[in-house]
C-alpha cells in the first residue's frame, strides 16, 4: 500500500519485544514479553537469566507482532534493533536476530541507539512534533537530557552523574521492601502518603550544568530512616515513598526547565519508564502550563520499553538512507 513497514526489535533489558510500525507513526502491532515476574524474586534484573529468557522469547515475540499486525515477511522494509545501550548478553540476542533476518530477507538493517528510541515514543503519540525541542530521558539506566534540531541532530546535554532516576527508584523501593520493579511499588505507596511528613534535603547544585545526581537522595532515605528508627519515631513507607517520588520530580522538573529556557525552545519530550509515573506527569504538566511550554509525554504503555519506539526511531533513519553493515555488534555502552 506504499507504506514503509519497519519490523522494530528491542531486547536491551528484561522486555523481549517486536513490533511493526507503518511509516515512522502508525502501530500496526506492539508485542511486549516482560520478564518482570521472572526477575522479581532476585529484586532486580539478572542479565544471565534476561539473556536467556530473551533467546526462548523472541521467536514467538516477532511472530506474533507480524500476526497481529496482518503482514508477512515479505511485506517489510526494514529490520530495526536495538544496538544498546543496555545489556550486552540481551542486546546480543536482538541483534543476532535482526542480522539474520535482514540477511535472509534481503532488507536493510537499522541500528537504533536505546535512548533516542525513547525519545520517538513522541513521535507514534504525537505525529506532529517538531524541532528544536528538548527532550528528557528517565529510565532504569539513563537520565538525559538531550537537545535535537533534527532527526540526525541529537546532542547530549546533561546526565545523572551517578545513579539514573529508575535506578533510584528501584533502590529506594527495595530497602524499603517494595518489590521489584521499584517505581511502578513506590508510586502506589505515594499515593497513600504525605511527602511532609518525611521530609528530605534536594542536594541538588543549581549550577550551570544539566546533570543530576540521585545517590545522595537516596543515602537521605536511609539516613533518615535509620536515624528515626534510633529515635523510636513511627515512620510510614507511604511518606517516604511520597517525600523521595515527590523529590526526584522536583530535581527532574528543575532541570529539564531549566534546559528549555537555556536552549530556548517551544517544546518538551518526556520519555522512558519514569515518564510512566502519574505524580511526574501531572507536576511537569502544571509546571508546562505556568512557564507556556508545549510539553509532549508518551502514554505509560509507550514509556517503558518497546519495540514500536524502535521502529519509529527507525522510520527517520531509513528515509535517509542510514543503514548498518551486517558485521555490527552489540554495545553496552553506545553513545548518542
Ligand atoms: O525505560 P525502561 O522501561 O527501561 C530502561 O531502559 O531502563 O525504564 C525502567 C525504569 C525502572 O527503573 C522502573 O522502576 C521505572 O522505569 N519505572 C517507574 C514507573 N514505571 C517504571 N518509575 C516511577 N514510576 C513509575 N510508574
Ligand atoms: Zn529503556
Amino acid at each position: 500500500n506504499g507504506k514503509v513497514l519497519i519490523l522494530g526489535i528491542e531486547t536491551s533489558c528484561d522486555e523481549t519485544a517486536a513490533a511493526v510500525v507503518a511509516d515512522g507513526y502508525e502501530i500496526l502491532s506492539n508485542v511486549v514479553s516482560s520478564q518482570v515476574e521472572i526477575h522479581r524474586c532476585f529484586g532486580g534484573v539478572v542479565p544471565e537469566v534476561a539473556s536467556r529468557r530473551h533467546l526462548e522469547m523472541l521467536n514467538p515475540v516477532i511472530d506474533l507482532a507480524l500476526k497481529e499486525a496482518g503482514v508477512s515477511f515479505d511485506d517489510l522494509d526494514a529490520v530495526a534493533v536495538t544496538q544498546g545501550p543496555g545489556l550486552l548478553g540481551s542486546l546480543l540476542v536482538g541483534l543476532m536476530a535482526a542480522k539474520s533476518l535482514a540477511f535472509a530477507l534481503k532488507l536493510p538493517l537499522i541500528a537504533v541507539h536505546h535512548i533516542k528510541a525513547h525519545v520517538y515514543a513522541n513521535f507514534l503519540a504525537y505525529p506532529r512534533v517538531e524541532f528544536p525541542f528538548v527532550a528528557l530521558v528517565v529510565s532504569g539506566g539513563h537520565t538525559d537530557l538531550i537537545y535535537a534540531t533534527s532527526h540526525s541532530d541529537f546532542r547530549l546535554i546533561g546526565r545523572t552523574k551517578d545513579d539514573a532516576a529508575g535506578e533510584a527508584f528501584d533502590k529506594v523501593a527495595r530497602f524499603l521492601g517494595l518489590e521489584y520493579p521499584g517505581g511502578p511499588a513506590i508510586e502506589r505507596k505515594a499515593r497513600q502518603g504525605d511527602p511532609a511528613a518525611f521530609p528530605l534535603p534536594h542536594l541538588q547544585r543549581t549550577g550551570e550544568d544539566f546533570d543530576t545526581s540521585f545517590s545522595g537522595l537516596k543515602t537521605a532515605v536511609i539516613y533518615r530512616w535509620r536515624q528515626a528508627q534510633e529515635k523510636g519515631e513511627k515512620v510510614r513507607v507511604e511518606d517516604v515513598a511520597a517525600s523521595f517520588q515527590a523529590t526526584v520530580v522536583e530535581i527532574l522538573q528543575e532541570k529539564a526547565f531549566a534546559a528549555v529556557r537555556a536552549f530556548k525552545v517551544p517544546t518538551l519530550l518526556l520519555a522512558g519508564g519514569v515518564a510512566a509515573n502519574g505524580h511526574l506527569r501531572a507536576r511537569f504538566t502544571t509546571r508546562a502550563q505556568e512557564e507556556g511550554i508545549n510539553l509532549l509525554i508518551p502514554p505509560p504503555a509507550l514509556c517503558t520499553d518497546n519495540a514500536a519506539m524502535v521502529a519509529a526511531a527507525a522510520y527517520y533513519q531509513f528515509l535517509r538512507g542510514d543503514f548498518a553493515p551486517l558485521t555490527i555488534s552489540a554495545e553496552a555502552g553506545l553513545p548518542l
